[in-house]
């Protein structure tokens, strides 16, 4: 996630900018630069790569000055390279911006922009700028208010002009921004991190609000330029707290970053009116997408889990036969692959090197193959000929969370591209939709448990052994929950389908050997209470995943986590969170390294 720092004060804003961008390196980028004016103009340095390759470049350089903006990108729209790399400017190069955030409608307004306009990066964020600047009639607030109005998307905003120099303007929309007050001076950061070093004192920016800083006070207005009250704050975080938001663990944060996360993933990649997806990067002509006759998911570990979720989705909504292979099996076993077949990797990292080499495999074979990944301009994401980004954001805890969620969400996009372009109805399509702008929502809901769960986690903290059970498209759910508790409590787990039990592991049944079940409203729901009985009469102890309001489910378990009832294809979403949770709560309460697990890497790039 890009990270943003300015200053405006008495001090030199150079190393307040270069240390402040390097207590934001945890958010992950791929590119920095910085800005400040200098004699009345604007002096910037950009660099590919780490903060050091900037602090390098500026060695020598004379960029005195008390006021400037630094940031560190993590690419979404545009390749990592010095040019997209911000702060960007406006034609006159007067006016400076650092952005977190995606401009949705940025094309719309570049075209309307017109062509009077140069621009030097391939950026959504430059594209603000320029906005600013055709708005601009000296006052830059108002200017920026009129430019913001125009937008559609997320943002994290500061935005600076050569000709106010006691000017500061900061504006947020889904991306968080901290002001930190010093004596006759202002630090700025995407969290309260950078500014720990100088001050305590802060005021957390909400969102549609937009603030116009000067040395001397600082003032606050909703999008509407009326004025809002904020109050100060004296936090008490150390910096790496200051880094998790006020979450003790990375882990944690992530799970409770889904919601945001999810919105971002859906955001403008649908069309509720015709009951469509529309995803561009996935880069197949019409035609193309009729030739499909199978869809085969490769991944490695969760990743495989939502590839196994997908392929219910596949099926159910686009009626193409799909098959799931775990990476490190598919090139081992001679699969059939032809011009007619649509390869998917999918990988947080795009990195995985199981992943990658199967991809390699597949693209010998003369499939289409694409990617499903996190990280912009990874080596998947530059392997394969077109995909999806799920824009999750850094997932830095090892364990991964949102990145889950947020890959079933984007094979749910491709599922109903292509279910719409074969049988699937419009009412269906709508259904869906309507259905998945409810989910962030509802994940608020679960996160809400989040303290019950604690309690429900601690209670089992002494078994040794576990199951997880699930039926239809929950079985992936399972197995993703199973591989939660194995990574960061080091429990041992299975999952299986719910049908399963009976055919042999339900021999391992005891009252010390606990059962989570899920159990949700969906067309499996009696199937799935019968299995649940014959667990419960071996006398094991049984955690149920309900559905609100099924209020039979406390015949078979006193442990019941409830969740939010929708359309069963849409599940995964939401039946994972109490899992991600009760296991990320009992690898605390065991003392576990939650968010650095024993023998795992976050990215595994050897085969
Ligand atoms: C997830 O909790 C694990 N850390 C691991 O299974 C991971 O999902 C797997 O290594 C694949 O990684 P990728 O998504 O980056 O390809």
């Amino acid at each position: 996630m890009c990270g943003i720092v300015a200053y405006i004060g008495n001090k030199n804003a150079l190393p307040i900018l270069i240390n402040g961008l390097r207590r934001l390196e945890y958010r992950g980028y791929d590119s920095a630069g910085v800005a400040i004016l200098n004699n009345g103009e604007f002096l910037s340095a950009k660099s590919v790569g780490k903060i050091d390759n900037l602090a390098t470049k500026l060695n020598g350089q004379d960029l005195a000055g008390t006021y400037g903006i630094a940031h560190t990108r993590w690419a979404t729209h545009g390749g990592v390279t010095e040019a997209n790399a911000h702060p960007h400017a406006d034609c006159t190069g007067k006016i400076i911006l650092a952005h977190n955030g995606i401009i949705e409608n940025y094309r719309e307004l570049k075209e309307e922009l017109g062509a009077s306009h140069t621009y030097k990066s391939e950026t959504d964020s430059e594209v603000l700028a320029h906005l600013i600047e055709i708005y601009y009639k000296g006052d830059l607030r108002k200017a920026v208010l009129e430019a913001l109005a125009r937008v559609r998307g997320t943002y994290g905003l500061v935005v600076m002009h050569s000709d106010h120099p006691n000017t500061l303007i900061a504006a947020r929309m889904g991306s968080p921004l901290v002001v930190g007050i010093g004596d006759n001076e202002f630090y700025i950061g995407s969290d309260a991190s950078p500014m720990l070093a100088y001050t305590k004192k802060v005021i957390f920016l909400d969102d549609g609000e937009v603030t116009e800083i000067s040395r001397e006070q600082m003032n606050t207005v909703n999008l509407k330029d009326i004025n809002v009250a904020k109050h100060v704050e004296e936090i008490e975080w150390d910096e790496a707290q200051a880094q998790k938001q006020g979450f003790p663990h990375f882990m944690l944060k992530e799970i409770f970053d889904q919601p945001t996360v999810m919105a971002d993933a859906i955001r403008g990649r649908y069309n509720l009116a015709d009951g469509i997806a529309h995803l561009g990067g996935l880069n197949m002509s019409l035609e193309q997408m009729h030739s499909v006759k199978r869809v085969v998911l490769i991944a490695c570990g969760t990743a495989s889990y939502a590839a196994l979720v997908g392929k219910y989705m596949f099926e159910r909504l686009a009626g193409i036969p799909t098959e799931v292979d775990v990476a490190s099996e598919f090139r081992y076993r001679d699969p059939i692959i032809d011009s007619q077949t649509l390869v998917f990797g999918i990988s947080q990292s795009g990195e995985t090197a199981d992943t990658l080499a199967a991809l390699k495999e597949a693209k010998r074979k003369g499939a289409f193959v694409r990617g499903i990944v996190n990280v912009v301009g990874s080596t998947i994401a530059r392997e394969t000929d077109g995909g999806v980004y799920i824009h999750a954001g850094p997932e830095l805890a090892v364990a991964s969370s949102k990145a889950f969620t947020n890959m079933v969400a984007a094979l749910l996009l491709c599922a109903l591209q292509f279910g719409r372009i074969n049988k699937l109805t419009l009412a269906t399509g709508q259904r869906l939709l309507n259905a998945l702008q409810e989910i962030p929502e509802k994940m608020q809901i679960i996160l809400q448990q989040s303290d019950k769960i604690k309690e429900l986690a601690e209670k089992y903290q002494n078994c040794r052994d576990f199951f997880f059970l699930g039926r239809g498209i929950n079985f992936p759910v399972a197995l993703e929950g199973s591989l939660k508790l194995k990574e960061i409590t080091y429990i041992h787990s299975e999952a299986y389908p719910g049908g399963e039990m009976k055919h042999g592991p339900i021999a391992l049944l005891s009252p010390q050997f606990p059962v989570f079940a899920i159990m949700t409203k969906n067309q499996l729901y009696d199937k799935m209470r019968s299995n649940i009985e014959e667990v419960k009469a071996r006398h094991a102890p049984i955690i149920l995943l309900a559905t609100e309001g099924d209020d039979k489910a406390s015949e078979l378990a006193q442990d019941i986590i409830y969740v939010p009832p929708t359309m069963e294809v849409l599940e995964p979403l939401l039946n994972v969170i109490p899992l991600q949770l009760f296991s990320y709560h009992l690898a605390v309460a065991l003392g576990r390294d939650v968010d650095r697990p024993r023998n795992l890497a976050k990215s595994v790039t050897v085969e």
